[in-house]
């Protein structure tokens, strides 16, 4: 019986790994820690998300009245601080770049990113946001370790500057310092892919929230019920 189990648990941990293999194309994966209990760095994932990325990126299983609960801001700072593409609060996060211009314009039409975070992975996604570097092989002048020869431009240069690699390690190093330092980038980038992973399952902050009420119910049935079942079986022995 214990070999039969061994077994099966090796088995569904060598597929995990062949499944996390085939998703990166098999480079190193930059890991970043998802929090959905934190607030402030969700509110700024939201942040630049809007700001960076909903120019050209939907995310449209998503309200914004929804987000603004969720992620602890009022209606009113939504409005005013995040929303730049439409104009009611019950609003989806749609954009106004029609398909066909982005087609012509990027030779790809940008994926909605309302479940991207589950499509890719969390770790991808890091990475992917990480490592854009030099490439005046391509129309947008940069390419991407983790997405080879991809169709986005590099939109958050301004903040980590540009990086360059090195032809045979793929090491890549700043060719143009940005505003940010590495750290200051960094953290940018986990609060985004923190903000894309709530986006991807918003009703998980609510089922963690929960989790813990059920398991404390749990616990103080098992207070009642322990004794109960003492006294019951107390005569049969
Ligand atoms: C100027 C338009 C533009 C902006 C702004 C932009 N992207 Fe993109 N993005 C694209 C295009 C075009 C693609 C498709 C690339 C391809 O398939 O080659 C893409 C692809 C992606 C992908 C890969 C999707 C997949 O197929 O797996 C992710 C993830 C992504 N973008 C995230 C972001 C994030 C996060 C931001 C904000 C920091 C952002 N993008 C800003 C144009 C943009």
């Amino acid at each position: 019986m214990r070999t039969i189990v061994l077994t099966l648990l090796i088995s569904l941990m060598s597929l995990t790994s062949i499944q996390v293999m085939a998703a990166s194309g098999g480079i190193h994966l930059d890991p970043v820690e998802i929090d959905l209990s934190d607030k402030a760095s969700l509110q700024r994932g939201a942040k630049t998300f809007v700001n960076y990325c909903l120019s050209c990126h939907s995310a449209s299983f998503m309200r914004y009245n929804r987000m603004a609960k969720d992620i602890g801001l009022t209606e009113e700072q939504v409005k005013e601080n995040l929303m730049f593409a439409s104009e009611k609060i019950g609003d989806t996060m749609t954009i106004a770049m029609r398909a066909e211009d982005a087609k012509r314009w990027f030779g790809v039409t940008p994926p909605d990113l309302s479940v991207i975070s589950r499509a890719r992975g969390t770790d991808w996604l890091n990475t992917y946001l990480r490592t854009f570097y030099l490439d005046n092989t391509k129309a947008m002048g940069t390419n991407n370790l983790a997405f080879k020869d991809v169709g986005m431009p590099h939109v958050l240069w301004q903040q980590q500057g540009y990086l360059a690699a090195d032809a045979e390690t793929h090491h890549l190093t700043h060719a143009t310092e940005g505003d940010m330092s590495n750290y200051e980038y960094n953290v940018m980038i986990a609060d985004l892919v923190n903000f894309l992973a709530y986006v991807g399952e918003p009703s998980k902050i609510q089922r963690l929230a929960l989790g813990k009420w059920v398991l404390l119910y749990l616990f103080l049935f098992f207070l009642v019920a322990y004794p109960m079942k003492k006294a019951f079986w107390k005569d049969i022995h």
